[in-house]
């Protein structure tokens, strides 16, 4: 699986650099080509020599010598994967602010290809706020995170912060990376984020949804190999770029018109937005005045997007749902999988802990029209896409 795959190692200053040598040696022994790039610190721990002969090419660590440049942009072009490993705070922390003081750092900063780190550090540092905050940013940007492991750290104690074995690295690669991927060649769209339904110029109705839920599904779908539209309502999320094509939308209406101007062209259709149900019925072009002690605002139903893409759905399409609930959650999303003539409807309640707008977890049940039902627990956001984008997989691609 990894013949001919060109894996660039960066290294830096860690104890765990001494477990990256026996890396590239698994990582050239499956067949990849290895190119090693070194952060000036990671030289007191293993050596160039070591590295550029079971990598079988010159170890880099400098942005030039007396006489040529290190190209850092064509490194990171030349690679289908940049590994970093061991990850030092010290780096992670440059990655997080994107500071740019050593080739590795150009190289990660220039990379096209997609980033995987394993860090390795001692326990508290590992859960100091500082760490978790950077090693959520560089997840963010879509930096991959190879999970540290228990057990003897370098400080002599014992506990969290080991970087990943080396077998458990090259199983990663292969595994993130590399396996032929489910959704191959499918086309999917997932709308996301709220709606808002402009009063005046100046005044809007919208919802607490922040678009994590829907962005977080998009990048599942596309790391499962489809090609993935994001149709995103207005959020102050920041979308990782990992080729998304993102189309903005601001108003229930506009994100009609996204969704069913693409739908034709879907295998998968995930409704992941909070939609606004009703719109004002007129929107004053000068912005409202202060005048009488109450305001009355007609509000018109606007148009359902799921039902309408349920009703033109053709054979082979799969169409996704959510619900979102206070109360009799499961007869109101069964009543919405069957009256949106919907594939899945994924609910959500309000009630759960850890579920609903703005947190980084949710809790979901999914239910399919042939009548299954999962339950899932609480999970963080990213953990939950991958279950529903499996239970697709499961349910209509294997
Ligand atoms: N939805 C939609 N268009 C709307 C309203 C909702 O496409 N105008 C979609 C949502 O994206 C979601 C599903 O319908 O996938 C259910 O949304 P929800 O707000 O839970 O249900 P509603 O149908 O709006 O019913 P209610 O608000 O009465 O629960």
């Amino acid at each position: 699986m990894l013949k001919g795959k060109k894996i660039l190692l960066g290294i830096t200053g860690s104890i765990a650099a001494y477990k990256s040598v026996y890396l590239v040696r698994l990582l050239v022994k499956a067949g990849a080509e290895v190119k090693v790039i070194m952060t000036p610190s990671s030289k007191d721990f293993v050596t160039k020599l070591t590295l550029a002969t079971l990598s079988k090419n010159p170890v880099l660590v400098d942005m030039f010598d007396d006489e040529s440049w290190a190209n850092h942009v064509m490194l990171g072009r030349w690679a289908d994967v940049m590994l970093i490993a061991p990850l030092s705070c010290n780096t992670l922390a440059k990655m997080a602010h994107g500071q740019c003081d050593n080739l590795l750092m150009a190289v990660y900063l220039s990379a096209t290809c997609p980033v995987a780190m394993a860090p390795a550090m001692d326990e508290d540092m590992w859960y100091h706020k500082a760490t978790r905050e950077n090693l959520l940013k560089i997840q963010n940007f879509g930096v991959k995170l190879i999970p540290v492991e228990k057990g003897e750290l370098a400080s002599g104690l014992k506990g969290t912060g080991r970087m990943a074995e080396p077998e458990t690295i090259v199983q990663f690669i292969k595994d993130n990376f590399f396996l032929p991927k489910k959704l191959d060649g499918k086309k999917a769209f997932v709308s996301a984020g709220p709606t808002y339904e402009p009063i005046d110029p100046v005044r809007f109705i919208g919802n607490h949804s922040t678009g994590k839920m829907g962005v977080a599904i998009a990048h599942e779908l596309q790391n499962q190999g489809a090609e993935v539209t994001l149709i995103l309502g207005p959020t102050q999320l920041s979308v990782p770029e990992t080729g998304l094509k993102i189309v903005n939308v601001k108003t229930a209406a506009e994100m009609y018109n996204a969704c069913t101007k693409i739908f034709n062209k879907t295998d998968i259709a995930i409704m992941a937005a909070a939609v606004a149900d009703y719109a004002p019925a007129t929107v004053s072009n000068i912005k409202i005045k202060k005048k009488e002690e109450e305001l009355v605002v007609v509000l018109k139903k606007t148009k359902d997007i799921l039902k309408s893409l349920g009703e033109k759905k053709k054979k082979g399409q799969v169409l996704v749902g959510f619900a979102l609930e206070t109360s009799n959650e499961r007869e109101y999303a069964l009543g919405k999988l069957k009256s949106k003539k919907a594939d899945i409807v994924v609910l959500n309640s309000l009630n759960d802990q850890g579920a609903g707008f703005g947190s980084d977890t949710n809790k979901i049940t999914i239910f399919d029209k042939s009548g299954k039902e999962f339950n899932f627990d609480v999970k963080s956001k990213e953990e939950v896409a991958r279950d529903i984008v499996d239970t697709i997989i499961q349910l209509y691609y294997v």
